[in-house]
């Protein structure tokens, strides 16, 4: 990529312009392969939102075709016209390929295949990759895109951090397997909670708290923290860290099968390791008909109703030790959809609100011993499995 003095149009694009590295592709599929070695075998696997010549998701699945067992490898790119980061020159694999068309380039999407041996090496590997101009600019919402994701059975990609809601509604209405990486915010999202709530949806095994690297192009502002990080982590140049990135996947991995070990909630009490709960005890919420737990590790063996946990229980959720009911943070989901929820009376709710000016209704809150509302924000409300 050439260098961009546009730091403005640079930074506009910086969301979506951020590249995996090839090492955090194979360390994921590595633990699906580990958990059963034919999560791949006979599939097609299709990646969107990719740029072969840029992109090591193509280069691993690529290399690793015949290991995996694929039977189809497609993948397609945006045409650099329609991406928001326009600096772009085509690289010599496009230019002396005999299909290389210069009106094109610029404004076409491609298509990259990948099912037999071309050139006679007797393997399958990234050499045999075959390539053409699609007809449009290989939005991953045109017709033609769509099409492709029907014909496969995974999709794989880290796609555009703007149009992640969009990607993930796409994504849903294809019913097909993914592994795709995204925010760890995500997962509340209204469109993607009710998958994780039915165990549709989890988080990949590089979960949270992982700290991901990821290339970025020339003139991209990036936190210098990250920035930092990402260079103690051994990635010198155009590199930054993404400390919230994390995998997320409908495909099945030995990690969320383990369960958590739990003290009983006397044993939390006494020899737990948290302040709050050795002064107050386990307190239930004022507006949830739940018992608040402020970290994982507080989650009690022996207590049978609702619970609230911080959403890096999701990092550690076994769907066979404990079921998820709800979140919280929408007034208007509560009220209709969360049969535990009770807001308080109007006048309560007015003093709450003069007491603390961040309370909220749909948050988790107590009333402490002086009235005052002390506010837990975000919880995961779930339930142990009998
Ligand atoms: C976060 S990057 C990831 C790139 C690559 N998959 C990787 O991880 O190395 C997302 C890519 O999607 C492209 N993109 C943006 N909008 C798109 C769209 N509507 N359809 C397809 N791709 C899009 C961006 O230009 C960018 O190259």
């Amino acid at each position: 990529m050439a260098n961009n003095t546009n730091l403005g149009a640079a930074k506009a694009a910086k969301n979506d312009e951020f590249y995996t590295q090839y090492a955090d592709i194979q360390k994921e599929v590595n633990a699906y392969l580990e958990y059963n070695p034919d999560t791949f075998r006979d599939k097609t696997v299709l990646l969107p939102c990719d740029d072969p010549e840029w992109s090591n998701f193509t280069r691993f699945f690529a290399q690793n075709f015949e290991r995996l067992g694929l039977k189809r490898l497609i993948s397609t790119s945006f045409a650099v016209e329609s991406k928001k980061y326009k600096d772009y020159e085509p690289t010599l694999f496009e230019t002396g390929s005999p299909w290389f068309d210069a009106d094109k380039t610029r404004i076409k999407g491609k298509i990259f295949e990948l099912t037999r041996d071309t050139n006679g090496s007797g393997r399958i590997d990234i050499d045999d990759l075959e390539w053409h101009y699609l007809e449009g600019d290989g939005d991953f919402r045109s017709p033609e895109v769509c099409a492709l994701r029907d014909q496969s059975d995974i999709i794989v990609t880290n796609p555009p951090f703007s149009l992640f809601r969009e990607f993930m509604l796409w994504l849903i209405k294809s019913k097909k397997q993914f592994l795709i990486i995204g925010n760890q915010n995500a997962i509340t999202y209204r469109e993607f909670f009710p998958l994780v709530k039915s165990d549709l949806c989890w988080l990949g095994v590089t979960g949270f708290g992982s700290d991901m690297v990821f290339g970025v192009p020339d003139g991209v502002e990036v936190d210098i923290k990250d920035k930092l990080k990402a260079e103690k982590m051994g990635y010198v140049g155009n590199f930054t860290r993404l400390g919230n990135s994390c995998w997320f996947t409908n495909i099945d991995h030995g990690r969320r099968h383990t369960p958590l070990s739990l003290m009983t909630m006397k044993d939390n009490i006494r020899y737990g390791k948290h302040k709050e709960l050795k002064e107050n005890g386990y307190r239930k919420y004022s507006n949830y008909d739940a018992l608040d737990i402020p970290a994982i590790d507080a989650i009690p063996s022996d207590y049978d109703g609702i619970m609230g946990v911080p959403l890096t229980f999701l990092d550690k959720y076994c769907p066979e030790q404990f079921e998820i009911i709800w979140r919280t943070g929408d007034i208007d989901w509560a009220e209709k959809e969360c049969y535990f929820f009770t807001p308080p009376a109007a006048a309560d709710a007015e003093r709450y609100k003069k007491q603390d000016r961040t309370w909220r209704v749909q948050n988790p809150y107590f009333i402490n011993q002086n009235g005052i509302p002390e506010t837990c924000y975000f919880r995961i409300l779930i339930r142990k499995k009998q």
